[in-house]
């Protein structure tokens, strides 16, 4: 009985496969109400979950969907996943570059959710750019230039969309064990052999302590190697916005300057840099520093973006057309000093307002507004220096110097 299961739960005791099985299942196929499911992840919120029962649950997703299966292609597929953040656009780096190394990367991307963009809306922002390729197209583009970037065309874990959807709603979304079945089960039935997940932390990610990320990095890897498949994580900051843009033309457009190393020695490039490192290190089973070598060469060659050149062009996208509003106001420093904080909450906000994101479902994107950081946190700053150039469209939502920066 249904009751008896959210009771076992809420008294702290595991449930078996066959129970979760019983009341997940029972939930996608509508004969379990919101209201009971809404109690048991509540209970599981509050009780959590042992490894088994995670490891159940992860299965019990995978199930519920279709599974990819690249085994047609030759080497090891390599995936990554972020956990979200503001300005975050470290697959638009990271894959051409991987691709570039000899890596092969098949990479299902999402849109934004909340404050944080999605990798498809900001492909999206390049004209024509494609994002619903079928699973044979996707297999051809990967055979024939080692890369792709697109949206999830197969019905890959309907049972995480539904929960996910409850768990919003409910304020459940901040369970370690709910977040690393979610994040697995998708990786794993979209068939990756390897794969590298980057844990946000701060006030602009999900995670909001760096004791928590690392339960769920544990708990990630403990997973993987259950279902055998190399995991390994990164932790990394998002109380400051990633890079210098947030918006999804701005963003693209950034990620050109990294692969092209306009851009460069900054903590955006740093990341991407590590990540793509770790990725071309467990493609192509070679060390780290090895690794770390064949990835600055790839920019340092412009091999990288050549590569993203080649998919945007496989994806039938058109560079040259890529659009950024002609309107900009500016935010000026009212004081001298040094920048000790740029909020990154704040900043996802305002990009939203602008337009950049969706603040409820029927919204258009606007793509071609956004922010851009002229000064960035560690900067000496004199009254009256921009600090950012906001891109806009309609009316600027009213901005409040003081919940955004921190200088002193
Ligand atoms: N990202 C996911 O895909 N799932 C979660 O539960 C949280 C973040």
């Amino acid at each position: 009985m249904i009751l008896d299961i959210i009771n076992k739960k809420r008294i702290g005791k595991a449930l078996t496969y066959q129970e979760m099985d019983e009341i997940f299942n029972g939930y996608l196929e509508d004969k379990v109400p919101d209201y009971q499911m809404s109690a048991l992840l509540m209970a599981i919120c509050i009780n959590g979950m042992t490894d088994q029962e995670i490891f159940d649950l992860t299965r019990i997703f995978i199930e519920s969907g279709d599974v990819l299966d690249f085994s047609d292609i030759p080497g090891i597929k390599v995936d990554k996943h972020s956990t979200g953040g503001i300005g975050d656009k470290t697959t638009l780096v990271i894959v051409p570059i991987v691709a570039a190394c000899g890596g092969c990367v098949v990479k299902m991307s999402g849109r934004g959710l909340g404050y944080t963009g999605g990798t498809i809306d900001k492909l999206e922002s390049i004209p024509g750019y494609r994002v619903d390729l079928s699973d044979d197209e996707i297999l051809r583009q990967v055979h024939k230039i080692g890369l792709v970037v697109t949206g999830q065309t197969s019905d890959l874990v309907p049972m995480d969309k539904a929960i996910y959807a409850l768990r919003d709603v409910t304020s459940t979304v901040s369970s370690i064990p709910l977040i690393a079945s979610s994040i697995m089960s998708k990786k794993i039935a979209s068939g990756a052999d390897k794969i590298i997940i980057d844990i946000k932390v701060g006030n602009g990610a999900l995670i909001q302590t760096k004791a928590d990320a690392k339960k769920l990095s544990e708990l990630m890897i403990k997973i993987g190697e259950f279902y055998d498949r190399e995991v390994r994580t990164i932790i990394s900051d998002m109380n400051t916005p990633l890079g210098k843009t947030i918006g999804n033309s701005l963003e693209v457009l950034e990620a050109i300057d990294v692969l092209r190393g306009v851009e460069k020695n900054n903590s955006f490039v740093d990341l991407c840099v590590e990540l793509a490192t770790n990725m071309v290190s467990m493609s192509l089973g070679i060390p780290m520093k090895e690794a770390n070598k064949k990835v600055l060469e790839s920019i340092q060659n412009q091999s990288a973006y050549h590569k993203f050149e080649e998919m945007v062009k496989a994806q039938k996208g058109d560079l040259s057309k890529i659009k950024v509003s002609n309107h900009t106001m500016f935010i000026k420093s009212p004081v001298k000093g040094t920048i000790e904080k740029i909020n990154a909450l704040e900043f996802g906000k305002l990009s939203l307002r602008l337009g950049a994101g969706k603040e409820n479902i029927d919204d258009k994107i606007d793509y071609t507004v956004g922010i851009k950081l002229n000064k960035l946190v560690g900067d000496k700053v004199k009254k009256g220096d921009i600090l950012a150039t906001i891109y806009y469209k309609k009316k600027v939502p009213e901005i409040s110097f003081d919940n955004i920066y921190k200088i002193s």
